[in-house]
């Protein structure tokens, strides 16, 4: 069976260029989203009505291998314990159940080694893709989500396709392709939005919950002025760069594309309204401070690239470990040469809070 085309999960184990090493910039946003959890469980979880079944059940969907998957998870948790205190319950007659989901690919076995020993839930991995079921009916009570819905299921297919006007000659990437190229991106996304809520509206219990953390472009800003697209036009150009030297072929660049695609909240917003089978209760911004507060360097956000992109980069590229130090140290510098950093300012982070409604 082929793989599906975004099904290249970070990278697994330890190791220097493993996400785990290298997603500490997504932990500040998962602290952040904390907020947003525990209003949502103080004001809209109807603990209730689900402590008479007695087992609490949450997933995280795209778990990757961790550390950050368990501080999401605990502050879900620590919520609905401090729920269950303010109502008077005693939650310790609570089982909590978490799924951690992931691509099947995903290195489980690292994540599972580093289980928090004192967690206070039973654990299980989920593999396959959250496009699609992953769980038996109306079972779901809290389903958390972060840095993971801007991976589409797949690269659009027009955008491959030699003959149709969005075929993404010489580019990697939407955001300075032409219209039809991000058409094309924006479909996709519409429709990969409405399989993932079709499929949750199955899983989760009425009134149950999903908090869902994601890079978006700012409502009405240009695709080409969000911070991380800029910086994947950097990494395009990094290519275009290995072509004119010969190391990589012109064919192959035009073959490879980034399944992924940043959509605004107001995007979001329509794709939630047209399903109908959520109700948005909450929307915030988790990006608070000025560009000058996080010092990025250009090495920084090639070592977070890095974690995400070489498993994608070695199985479509052929990049074997001396091309990727090569294009990431290429990489890194662009970064510090470019105005790229005057852009992370624009950059959102966008947390939403759903609750499954009536509507079916
Ligand atoms: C950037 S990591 C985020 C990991 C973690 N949630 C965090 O906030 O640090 C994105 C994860 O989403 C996973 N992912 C992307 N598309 C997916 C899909 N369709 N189904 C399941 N997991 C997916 C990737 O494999 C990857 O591990």
């Amino acid at each position: 069976m082929e793989r599906p085309s975004n099904a290249y999960p970070m990278n697994g184990g330890e190791g220097p260029h493993s996400y785990s090493r290298n997603s500490s910039g997504q932990r500040i946003f998962i602290d952040r989203a904390c907020k947003l959890i525990q209003e949502a469980v103080a004001e809209h979880l109807d603990i209730e009505a689900y402590s008479s079944s007695r087992a609490f059940l949450v997933a995280d969907l795209g778990c990757s291998v961790g550390p950050n998957t368990f501080y999401a998870v605990s502050n879900v948790l620590q919520a609905v314990e401090q729920k269950c205190h303010s109502l008077g319950l005693d939650s310790q007659i609570l089982e909590f159940q978490v799924f951690f989901n992931d691509h099947v690919g995903n290195d489980f076995n690292t994540l599972f080694r580093s289980l928090p020993p004192d967690r206070r839930y039973h654990a299980a991995g989920v593999p396959g893709s959250f496009y699609g079921r992953l769980f038996p009916k109306s079972c779901l009570h809290f389903v958390y989500s972060s840095f993971a819905l801007h991976w589409l299921s797949g690269i659009p297919k027009e955008v491959q396709d030699k003959s149709s006007p969005a075929w993404n000659k010489g580019r990697i990437f939407y955001p300075s392709a032409n219209e039809e190229v991000i058409n094309a991106y924006a479909a996709q996304f519409a429709k990969d939005m409405e399989v993932f809520l079709c499929a949750r509206a199955q899983e989760v219990v009425l009134g149950g919950l999903m908090v869902l953390s994601f890079i978006t472009r700012l409502d009405g800003a240009p695709h080409s002025q969000v911070f991380v697209n800029r910086s994947l036009d950097l990494l395009e150009s990094c290519l275009v760069d290995m072509v004119k030297k010969g190391t990589l072929s012109e064919e192959r660049l035009d073959e490879f594309n980034l399944p992924m695609y940043y959509a605004s909240p107001q995007e979001m917003k329509e794709a939630v309204e047209r399903n109908g089978r959520f109700s948005i209760k909450k929307m915030v911004e988790l990006v608070e401070e000025s560009a000058e507060a996080y010092p990025l360097t250009g090495k920084m956000i090639a070592s977070t690239w890095r974690a995400a992109l070489e498993g994608l980069l070695k199985e479509k590229m052929q990049f074997g470990e001396e091309m990727l130090d090569e294009l990431f140290d290429l990489f890194a510098r662009k970064h510090d040469e470019s105005s790229v950093f005057k852009f992370a300012r624009e950059s959102s982070i966008t947390s939403v809070l759903l609750e499954r409604s009536t509507t079916n």
